[in-house]
């Protein structure tokens, strides 16, 4: 007996020396794959750092996910161990841009984008915070079922914080308690089309559905998402006309789907939002006008809408801001979007509505298809699915554009972060201010690239990408999400610690 238990006696050590070791290394190791970044209690100090305040020099502290203090270079006294602090120098510090609208259509068409590879894209992008849209994904997102199914697929396969806005469609529209039990379940808001939107189960509604919506979302303070544009005759469209008839050019397309259809559905829309003023019956709701193209007539009508204090929003994307009509080649349906990109006149006019605050923010509307669909050998404009696909891009994109107009990186902040996270109710995202989610994004404007097969592109498909071949100034260098540094000098975290944002 005694040898044996001495025997044993002698093992303990070296068993407790094991447990630990591994106890040490499970907890270390999986920690450290959400981010870059040994430590959660970090310094990020820069030159550039944009706060509601305005852009100071100094430091924005961060611990478990926030943002604890953003303190002036005099008030900082370095007093932080060194490891710790991240000094980026010159390049812009600012919150981390906030999408209210992509489409990474997971799950049932991950192989058009899916949920790993649309959020890598996003984080190599400096976005921290997207909000998928309850369409091109199958099924469709339209009720607390499908909805489930959204989120099983997002599931630790998300390398930045994913919202979701869910489908109004007229099976739920007249059903409170359908549309009540996906609010309920966590959707940010609601979302519809009022023109056919290319995806058999999300059909599009009419201005009754819309006033039902709205009213469910009243009580839940959430925004409607629509898709503006009716059907018209394309009465300045003859078929056979020189030219008019030719699939592969652009003017075509374009002639098929006027301003007129954007302004006839806000013609409709604004006769609902009325009831979202304070004291209408729908007060509480907000309608969200998505990518806006017609800076004419359409703006015009929401003008007046907001003047009469109608709750109403709207944004436009980076492909309108950055080409127009003209410039686009015959059969490069990589263009292909509705509404369509228009022409310069309406771009420059689409610049100065953003700049003057009539525009109120942007999103990417990144929508991608497999490259069949493109279908780039006939160079169809007609048949070829319709979508940009930028999400990787969209910050340089906007700077390198926008720098003609003379664009700032508060606009930047309030266009990218600051509306968006009013928009999809997050409170305390959109800024760096103490008590903020450190969601971060990191970038040098000056740093010029070129969007090509030698860049590292994380979209699933990069030649669909209407931007390939560009060249850009706006590097992104590192992205912060609730404090784990997940992308940093074309390196990810190598595990998917996003979460969900669900309403509450
Ligand atoms: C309304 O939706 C609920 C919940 O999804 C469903 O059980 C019910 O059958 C629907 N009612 C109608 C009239 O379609
Ligand atoms: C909208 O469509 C529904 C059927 O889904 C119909 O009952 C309603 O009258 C329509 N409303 C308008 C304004 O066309
Ligand atoms: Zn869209």
């Amino acid at each position: 007996m005694e040898p044996l238990r001495w025997r044993l006696m002698a093992l303990l050590p070296l068993v407790a020396s094991f447990l630990l070791f591994y106890f040490n290394y499970y907890f270390k190791s999986s920690a450290s794959e959400c981010s870059l970044l040994p430590h959660n209690h970090y310094w990020i100090v820069s030159k550039r750092i944009v706060t509601p305040k305005g852009i100071i020099s100094g430091a924005v502290e961060v611990n478990g996910g926030n943002i604890i203090s953003v303190v002036k270079e005099d008030d900082w006294r370095g007093n932080a161990r060194s490891k710790s602090v991240l000094d980026y120098g010159e390049a812009v510090v600012m919150p981390g841009l906030i999408d209210v609208h992509a489409h990474l259509d997971d799950p049932g068409r991950t192989d058009w984008e899916g949920f790993p590879s649309g959020t890598r894209a996003a984080a190599a992008g400096g976005i921290t915070t997207l909000i998928d849209m309850p369409l091109n994904s199958f099924p469709s997102t339209v009720s607390e079922e499908t909805f489930k199914l959204k989120l099983n697929a997002a599931e630790g396969r998300i390398y930045v914080n994913v919202g979701f806005w869910g489908g109004l469609v007229p099976e739920n529209a007249f059903n409170a308690s359908a549309l009540e039990g996906l609010l309920r379940a966590g959707v940010l808001g609601l979302k519809s089309f009022m023109c056919p939107s290319g995806i058999n189960d999300f059909p599009m509604t009419n201005a009754s559905h819309i006033k039902e919506g709205l009213s469910s979302l009243a009580k839940y303070k959430r925004p409607l998402l629509v898709h503006a544009e009716i059907p018209q005759e394309p009465e300045d469209y003859v078929k056979g006309e020189s030219g008019a008839d030719d699939v592969r050019s652009y003017s075509t397309y374009l002639k098929t789907r006027p301003a007129s259809w954007e302004e006839a559905a806000i013609r409709e829309l604004l006769a609902v939002t009325i009831d979202t003023r304070s004291g209408g019956s729908a007060e509480g709701a907000h309608l969200h006008v998505v990518h806006l193209s017609d800076a004419r007539s359409s703006l015009n009508l929401i003008k007046e809408a907001k003047k009469r204090g109608d709750s109403i929003t709207v944004e436009t994307c980076p492909h309108y801001l950055a080409f127009s009509a003209e410039e686009i080649q015959n059969g490069d349906t990589r263009f292909k979007c509705s509404p369509p990109i228009r022409d310069a006149a309406n771009k420059k006019q689409l610049w100065e509505a953003l700049l003057d605050g009539h525009i109120d923010m942007l999103s990417s509307d990144h929508s991608p298809s497999v490259p069949e669909l493109k279908l780039f050998d006939d160079g169809d404009f007609l048949r070829a699915w319709g979508g940009i696909s930028s999400l990787q891009f969209v910050l340089p994109v906007t700077w390198s554009f926008g720098r003609n107009y003379g664009v700032t990186l508060e606009q930047l902040v309030s266009w990218w972060s600051e509306k968006p996270a009013k928009l999809a109710g997050q409170d305390l995202k959109g800024a760096i201010a103490p008590g903020y989610h450190a969601d971060i994004v990191v970038w040098d404007p000056e740093e010029e690239f070129d969007v090509n097969d030698n860049h590292p592109i994380y979209l699933k498909h990069p030649s669909i990408s209407a931007y390939m071949g560009s060249r850009l100034s706006g590097k992104v260098l590192a992205t912060f999400v609730t404090g784990n540094l997940v992308y940093e000098d074309g390196k990810h975290a190598p595990a998917a610690c996003g979460v969900p944002i669900l309403a509450r």
